[in-house]
This record gives C-alpha cells, structure tokens and sequence, in this order.
C-alpha cells in the first residue's frame, strides 16, 4: 500500500487538528478559562498581563477573580506556557551567561571578592548597620554603571529607586568628578524614583520596563528594600502578607535583570539579634524572602576609620570571603 502523501501539519503522525489550530495567546482574556468578567477583575486587582498572571499563586488569582484554586492554578499553567517560561537547553543557559555584565565597586580588592564585580542579570544584596556604607556603595555604582567596559563600567543609565530619601545628587556630582566624568551628564544618566510607601515602591518596579528600555539602564538599585515594607506591614498577622508582596517584588526585579541583562543591587538594614551570644549578633531583614533570591549576599561592616569590610555571604559559585574598602571623599577606593 502505498503511503499517504502529507502536505499538511495537520496529517503528520502525532499532531492533532487541536494542536494546530490552538490560537494564540497574547493577552488575559485569551486564557482558556477566563472570560469576560473574570478578565476586568483580575486587571483591577492589577493582573492585566500575562506575566502578571504567570507569576502569582493559585490563592491569590482564586480570591482575586472569585475562582476554585484548581481553575486558577490552570490559569496560572496557561499563562506560564503562552509566555514560553521553563526550560532551556544547558547551552542556552551558557550562552546567557557568556553576555553577563561585571560592574566595578571602585575598589579591587572588593571586585576580587565578587569574581570581577557586581554582576548582571542578578541581584546583589548588601545588607549591614547605619554608617556601614550601603548607600555610598550605590552611588559610587550609580556612577560606575555609565562608565566605559574596559573601566568596569556597564555603558548603560541607572534607575535608582529611594525609599528613604537618601539620594543625594551632590554627592553624585562629587564622585564623578573624581572618576573624571562630567557631573551633570552622570546625573542626568540617573532615574530617581522616590517610593512613598510599599505598594508604591512595588509598582515603580512593575512600571520600569518602558524606562528601563528607553534609557538603556544597567543598574537598578533599591535603597533600601525592606524599610516600607518592615514599616508598612507591623504585627505577626500581616507576616505572610507581607512576605508575598515582598516576594513579588524580588521577581520583579530579577526579570528585569534577566530580560535587559543588568545589574540588581539592593539594600537591607539589619536588625539585632538579642537571642544571639556569640559572633556579630546582627540578621538582615525580609529573612529568607530577600536571601534566597538574592543571587550575593554581602554584609557591610566598619571598621578603623573610613576603613569597611565586606563580607560575601552567598554565592552560587564565588567562595565565601572578605575584602577590605575605604569610604572618602572621592568614593569607594581601595584600602590603599
Ligand atoms: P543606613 O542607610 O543608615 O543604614 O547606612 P548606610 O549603610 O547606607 O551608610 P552610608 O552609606 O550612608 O554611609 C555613611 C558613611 O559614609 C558616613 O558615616 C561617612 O563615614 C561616609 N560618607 C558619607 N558621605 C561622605 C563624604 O561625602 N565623604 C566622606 N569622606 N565620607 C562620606
Ligand atoms: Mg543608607
């Protein structure tokens, strides 16, 4: 018997006429399981995109959209497979990581304890005590950030997100004079986006993205993370709440960074630990929400002087360590 010509998709062995005519999903209402109605909700509540969706918890679309979580988790499976998020090949991943960016801390010392630099398509946590050095390490990589390759530099614009008014263009414009950089270009290379409250501080995040492209930014800095949200959310009953928009928040962050290949850098105060009799009795607030998504975790401390030490708590493939910095007038700089 001779065997069956196929002209079409449709008569290869194991595709189904459903498999072809599947239509595309490009937006919520195209979701199997989402009508109408349910699609106004869930833009109201702020899940109007696909992403949005693809990344939320079955509880959180059930309550929002008033569904079973069983349909919700469906959804949530429909969203994630239209946005094509899961696997990719072992040599796709390499290939990813061959682009990854290093940004200069100013000091080498501190770059040969992150493996070169603060790295792209991460975030970096810097968590430590008022004075430690947080918020001038973000200015001197605000300023670094738009510096050349060769110079550790990421050749892009920064998006600075303050939550406690800390940033503060002057000292911005003493520090680049110093890295020979016209003070007012590098200011003008520089977003801020003053957070007044958590949820304000979420949706700077989730609106970066037309920015982010248009200004060719390299480096996003949240100074600090955890202050609105430690503030916003008091009381054991609103924890988890408060974990979840947290967590939210990190993804966020960490797509961007994937998506247009640049740098996190985040900070965290910590707070004391009484329980603790031995050792630097300090932890970093957010607990493990912040930690476990933070791809480096570095701990600030003072020392002698203008003298800093940082400690590189986590790393997936850098070992544990420390290096030694100065804080002065100029900026970040090597101990000598
Ligand atoms: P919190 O936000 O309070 O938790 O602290 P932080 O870790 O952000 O500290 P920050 O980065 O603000 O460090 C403040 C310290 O940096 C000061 O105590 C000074 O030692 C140093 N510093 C800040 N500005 C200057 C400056 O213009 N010149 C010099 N030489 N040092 C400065
Ligand atoms: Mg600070």
């Amino acid at each position: 018997m001779a065997k069956k010509e196929i002209t079409t998709v449709e008569e290869m062995p194991e595709v189904s006429t459903k498999t072809v005519s599947k239509k595309e999903i490009t937006r919520v209402e195209d979701l199997p399981g989402v009508g109408p109605k349910t699609a106004e909700k869930l833009a109201e509540a702020g899940y109007g995109e696909l992403m949005s969706i693809a990344t939320a918890s079955a509880a959180e679309i059930a309550v929002i959209a008033d569904l079973g979580e069983g349909t919700a988790a469906k959804i949530i499976i429909e969203a994630r497979s239209a946005l094509n998020l899961g696997f990719e090949t072992g040599l796709s991943a390499l290939e990813k990581r061959k682009n990854i960016g290093k940004l200069s801390t100013g000091s080498k010392e501190f770059d040969n304890l992150l493996g070169g630099g603060i790295e792209t398509q991460a975030i970096t946590e810097c968590y430590g005590a008022f004075g430690s050095g947080k918020t001038q390490l973000s200015h001197q990589l605000s300023i670094n950030a738009q510096l050349p390759k060769e110079q550790g530099g990421l050749e892009g614009g920064v998006l600075f997100i303050d939550t406690e008014n800390t940033f503060r263009p002057e000292r911005i414009m003493q520090m680049a004079q110093s890295a020979g950089m016209d003070p007012e270009k590098a200011l003008a290379n520089i977003h801020v986006g003053r957070a007044y409250n958590s949820d304000h501080q979420l949706l700077l995040v989730e609106k970066a993205k037309d920015l982010v492209k248009d200004n060719n930014v390299k480096l996003i800095i949240v100074d600090s993370i955890t202050s609105h949200f430690r503030s916003d959310y008091i009381g054991r009953g609103t924890l988890a709440n408060r974990q979840q928009k947290l967590n939210q928040h990190m993804h966020a962050l960490q797509k961007l960074a994937d998506t247009y290949n640049l740098a996190v850098y985040i900070t965290n105060q910590v707070m004391s630990r009484p329980d603790m009799l031995f050792g630097d009795p300090t932890a970093p607030i957010g607990g493990n929400i912040v930690g476990h998504q933070s791809t480096f975790r570095l701990y600030l401390r003072k020392s002698k002087g203008d003298l800093r030490i940082a400690k590189l708590v986590d790393s997936p493939n850098l070992p544990d360590g420390e290096a030694i910095f100065r804080v002065t007038t100029e900026g970040i700089k090597d101990k000598e």
